[in-house]
């Protein structure tokens, strides 16, 4: 039978397809152990992640394709509503509940895309944004695109999370939205409705300046390994946007801290 195969966009350009109703997309050195991550998701019901379903000889993995739809940056009215927010840190909520019992699971040898954060509480996503999850009615339901999974702490996926979905950024950045108040303010519903402890809160800038700031690291040095993929996000102007988000949380940390306090 003739094999229904469709470009999908949206991340690496002509790398990812849609077969049938299976996701074929590049395999890498760390794809065995995300598909041995998602197979334990699926056996505690977790059904909110893809299924993996193998590494085909050309070294390209094959999922489950997820519904619903994808986004990307400028972030559409509807997913910058409140109702969004709280969609998005219930999903990751409920992720982190079920990646954290992975972690006893994990013999610290295996090798990932990005190192381990310390303290190990849970399998961070790693890039847990709106262009991958899967968002159907107005609701989150599905969490794709596991390459940047690794061992770390919650707050690590939290930070980067509310920076993305809020979005957090400076006002001059193309990604970003709404007056810092506003920021504030939807990053404060994040973290109430994830039912982030007082004391974890206070790290929120300190923990997203380090996030972006490896993420600046590991851009720089792939770069400057060859990697096209990176050296394009650098040429798009991409590290400098972090930087400036970087400044752009320094200068407000304290304002930012003071307003995400949960009393
Ligand atoms: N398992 C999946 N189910 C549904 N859609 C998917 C799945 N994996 C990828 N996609 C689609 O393909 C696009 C690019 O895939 P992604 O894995 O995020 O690529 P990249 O690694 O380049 O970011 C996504 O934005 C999404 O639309
Ligand atoms: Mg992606």
């Amino acid at each position: 039978m003739m094999e229904n195969k469709d470009e999908l966009v949206g991340g690496r350009v002509g790398k990812i397809h849609k077969v049938d109703e299976t996701v074929v997309r590049p395999a890498n050195v760390w794809t065995p152990n995300v598909h041995n991550f998602l197979e334990f998701l699926h056996s505690e019901g977790a059904n909110f992640v893809p299924k993996p379903l193998g590494i085909s000889e050309t070294n390209e993995e094959i999922l489950t394709f997820m519904p619903g739809e994808v986004y990307n940056y400028p972030l559409p009215d509807e997913l910058l509503s409140d109702n969004m927010i709280v969609s998005v840190a219930q999903l990751l909520l409920r992720f982190h509940k079920v990646s954290e019992k992975y972690v006893s699971h994990l013999k610290n040898t295996e090798q990932w895309m990005l190192p381990s954060i310390s303290p190990v509480e849970v399998m961070c996503h790693g890039d847990f944004a709106p262009y991958n999850v899967t968002i159907q009615n107005n609701k989150a339901i599905g969490i794709i695109d596991f390459d940047t999974l690794h061992p770390g702490s919650k707050m690590w996926d939290i930070s980067y999370g509310i920076y993305r979905w809020v979005p957090f950024g400076n006002p001059d950045s193309p990604d970003s939205s709404g007056t810092l108040e506003e920021q504030i303010r939807k990053s404060k519903l994040f973290l109430d409705t994830y039912g982030v402890e007082g004391s974890s809160r206070e790290s929120f800038v300190d923990v997203l300046i380090n996030r972006l700031q490896s993420l600046v690291d590991y851009m720089r040095s792939e770069a400057s390994k060859g990697n096209e993929d990176f050296q394009s996000h650098i040429d798009e102007g991409h590290l400098n946007l972090y930087l400036d988000d970087i400044k752009y949380l320094t200068t407000n940390k304290e304002e930012i801290i003071n307003g995400i306090q949960s009393i």
